[in-house]
């Protein structure tokens, strides 16, 4: 493996997990090796002129669905990441419900594989649980490039499910990593789904897969995680009662938990009157008051970490009748443009994003090298103009799902450049050089 870029990022405010600083950022090898205002670069070092832009480490994005192999039709490997780059995320989690599933130390080896040459970011991937692989998890998922374990509680997009308390115990008891979870009740799924009436249209989909659907499988979980002191990682917090649930249970570091930025961004009815099956996702967008709470959870610490669940799915996909259009919202290239709306708006600073985006999936799942603003760690940085002040706009987005439900949005900043251990990946709303992504490493 080849010595990573030596560059020098200079002029810039540097945005870390404090208050922004005025500061210049010197990447040597690939590593960060001094940031602050009077750095001494050798001559004939690389620069990239940050005068007026905010730098930003590179953001980690731990729930994507890149749909490789066999859906590439919504995306791929190659597509997915080069939407991470292009909106800041230098490092992805991908998700094992593609076809074949990822649940088998071979189909990693063969995502990795894939991954070697055309991810344009950081990756590892998911294995899933399942009731036949859940004793050899723990063994399996020590493997380099494993992100840990995935387990589907409740049925969405493919066949991964695992819906039994005993079945989760053993998933549970088998290794010691935090396992993500998708905590959605199965059993209550089912009723709800078998008593929805011919003519329900997706402006139901929060009522059929309603708050006790989450509610209920996150309280299962929560004990299943008392008995057996194993972490998890809940994905997707969709409700203000699991919010409450999650801070009267206080489980400490045995529980931390991600949220979307469709479930901060978008609420219904609006979200499914404006965009129909394009605002469909699992667990469902919901209404302001869970989004309120949501974002209070999220400033307040309760929620660690976002995670996009970049979910593309075909438009065509998507103009299928309810309930057969599938579920899930493309998202990777969205979320730090949205995290700056919302600091324009208010309610978050911008060392929150830092905050919620590095250090909360670090906490997580443990990755190495990505400390932010820490000397040694890699050179991952993106560099936002914080003066784009326009409606976001379709062209710049490079997911083959070919919409989004943020597009016209008032912008408040917009990533420009993006740089992977001192490389500049990105720029001009183009990929630099070939994909250059490497496998994390975890501590
Ligand atoms: O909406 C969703 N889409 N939720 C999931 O859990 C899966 C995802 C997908 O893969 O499409």
């Amino acid at each position: 493996m080849g010595r990573g870029s030596d560059l020098w990022i200079r002029g810039g405010e540097v945005v870390l997990e404090g208050a922004g600083q005025r500061a210049d950022v010197w990447v040597e090898g690939g590593r960060l090796r001094a940031l602050g205002a009077d750095l001494e670069p050798p001559a004939g070092i690389p620069v990239v002129d940050a005068t007026g832009l905010l730098v930003f480490p590179g953001l980690i994005d731990p729930q994507v669905h890149f749909r490789e192999p066999g859906l590439e039709h919504k995306e791929d490997i190659a597509s997915g990441s080069l939407a991470a780059i292009a909106g800041g995320v230098t490092s992805f989690c991908e998700m094992p419900n593609t076809r074949p599933p990822t649940t088998s130390p071979e189909a990693l080896e063969d995502k990795l594989h894939r991954a070697d040459g055309r991810a344009a970011a950081d990756y590892a991937f998911f294995l899933g649980a399942t009731a036949e692989n859940a004793d050899r998890l723990g063994e399996w998922e020590q493997a380099e490039g494993c992100a840990g374990v995935k387990l589907f509680m409740g049925s969405s997009t493919g066949n991964l499910l695992v819906a039994d308390d005993a079945t989760i115990e053993r998933v549970l008891r088998s290794g010691t990593r935090r396992v993500a979870v998708h905590s959605e009740d199965e059993e209550r799924l089912k009723q709800r789904y078998a008593a929805m009436g011919p003519n329900a249209s997706v402006l139901q989909h929060p009522e059929v897969r309603d708050v006790g659907c989450a509610l209920r499988a996150t309280t299962r979980l929560l004990d299943l995680v008392e008995k057996t002191q194993r972490p998890v990682h809940v994905l997707h917090l969709s409700t203000a009662e699991e919010v409450a649930l999650i801070r009267e249970r206080d489980l400490g570091q045995l529980v931390t938990c991600e949220v979307t930025p469709n479930h901060l961004f978008l609420e219904a009815p609006d979200c499914y009157e404006q965009f129909g099956a394009r605002a469909q996702m699992n667990p469902p967008v919901r209404d302001r008051r869970h989004q309120d709470a949501l974002r209070e959870a999220l400033v307040d610490g309760t929620i660690t970490c976002i995670g996009s669940d970049h979910a593309p799915h075909t438009i065509d996909e998507k103009a299928q009748p309810y309930p057969k259009s599938p579920s899930g919202i493309p998202g990777v290239q969205t979320i730090l443009p949205l995290l700056l709306a919302a600091t324009r708006d208010g309610w978050l600073r911008r060392q929150d994003i830092v905050r919620i985006c590095v250090r909360g999936p670090i906490l997580a799942y443990g990755y190495a090298d990505k400390e932010p603003g820490v000397v040694g760690s890699d050179g991952d940085f993106v560099l936002v103009d914080p003066n784009i002040q326009e409606p976001l706009q379709l062209d710049w987005l490079h997911s083959r799902a070919g919409y989004s439900p943020y597009e016209g949005m008032m912008l408040a900043g917009w990533p420009v450049t993006t740089i992977l251990r001192g490389t500049v990946v990105y720029e001009d709303h183009a990929l630099v050089g070939e994909p250059s992504g490497r496998m994390l490493r975890y501590r």
